[in-house]
């Protein structure tokens, strides 16, 4: 027998002693791990692989009902004024998406931006809400941030498990979808921080999820980290349709800005929210909202 084929056939039975491959989560975040053995672990267990029994369908009705706190700060539509400039804003957004989606197949878009605090899950979670607004229209908030995911406390959901216990195999599908009060949103959340996001979300297992999901919702909706300190965020652009780009007004610095455009030059970018902007500096909304707002009519002051 070769010294190769000898080899192998140890490896062999070493694999068969040892069982099947399970990654220890907490090992993930206290140990500092080698990102090679992270990423050899994600590579074997990310090959999209359904749960036996697997349908979209039943992801559906396997879904975990959890009671959700909305942060009504953060939360526009449960901050009781129905007609305030930023719900319209949404709605604006909203329409815009759905004629973007005339003119091309349109229904896993990615919210991203350049730095930190721009926005990108304020966006994420308010444009959810407006759709799942709309009568039969049910959406899906994602939270590919697994360097900080943050999404969950928008919504006052549960942190986990989430996609990155499933990324890395620990879960299956149903465990990780999340539905609160309000009956068409559903969340997958972040889960746990891990040391080797971009890998995790390149792999097999992100496209998978995703492609299998897309028939149940009308919109998949992904927060992610900005695009120009790590590349997570260049990652899951390969896996969607379309690139919103939250830019904060009054402070994004124009350069950062380029360079996510630039970033994204060769994807599907379907427009740019101008987040943070107060009525002075847009005139045009502050009439529009002035003109057909019902306080307006009545003569009550915003
Ligand atoms: N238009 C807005 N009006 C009021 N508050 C806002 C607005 N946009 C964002 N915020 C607030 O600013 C903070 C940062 O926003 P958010 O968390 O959405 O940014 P982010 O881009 O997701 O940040 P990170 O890069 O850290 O994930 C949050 O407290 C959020 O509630
Ligand atoms: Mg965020």
């Amino acid at each position: 027998m070769s010294r190769i084929h000898e080899a192998l056939k140890r490896a062999e039975q070493e694999r068969a002693l040892a069982g099947p491959v399970q990654l220890d989560t907490t090992s993930v975040l206290d140990r500092p791990t080698e990102a090679g053995e992270i990423i050899a672990n994600a590579a074997a267990l990310a090959g999209g692989v359904p749960t036996p029994g697997f349908s979209a369908e039943a992801v559906l009705t396997r879904s975990r009902t959890v009671s959700w706190n909305p942060d009504p700060k953060t939360m526009l539509f449960f901050s009781g004024e129905e007609h305030s400039p930023g719900k319209e804003q949404f709605r604006t957004l909203r329409s815009r998406l759905y004629q973007a989606r005339e003119k091309q197949p349109l229904s896993k878009l990615m919210v991203t931006s350049a730095l930190p605090k721009e926005g990108k899950s304020f966006t994420t979670a308010n444009l959810g809400q407006v759709i799942v607004r709309q009568h039969g229209r049910r959406a899906l908030l994602i939270d590919a941030d697994l360097r900080n995911p943050q999404l969950h406390r928008v919504l006052g959901a549960e942190p986990g498990p989430g996609l990155s216990e499933y990324l890395q195999g620990l879960v299956d599908e149903y465990s990780i979808l999340q539905r609160g009060s309000m009956d068409n949103l559903f969340l997958i959340p972040g889960g746990q921080i891990v040391a080797n996001p971009a890998e995790l979300l390149a792999g097999g297992r992100m496209k998978f999820l995703l492609n299998s999901l897309q028939s149940v919702f009308d919109w998949i909706i992904i927060d992610t980290p900005p695009a120009v300190p790590v590349a997570d965020a260049s990652m899951i652009a390969n896996l969607v349709d379309g690139v919103l780009l939250v830019v904060r007004s009054n402070s994004t610095p124009i350069d950062a800005a380029r360079r996510a455009r630039n970033e994204f030059l060769e994807r599907n970018v379907v427009g740019v929210v101008l987040n943070g902007v107060t009525p002075d500096v847009s005139p045009y909304v502050q009439y529009y909202y002035a003109s057909y707002s019902p306080e307006a009519r009545t003569g009550v002051k915003n």
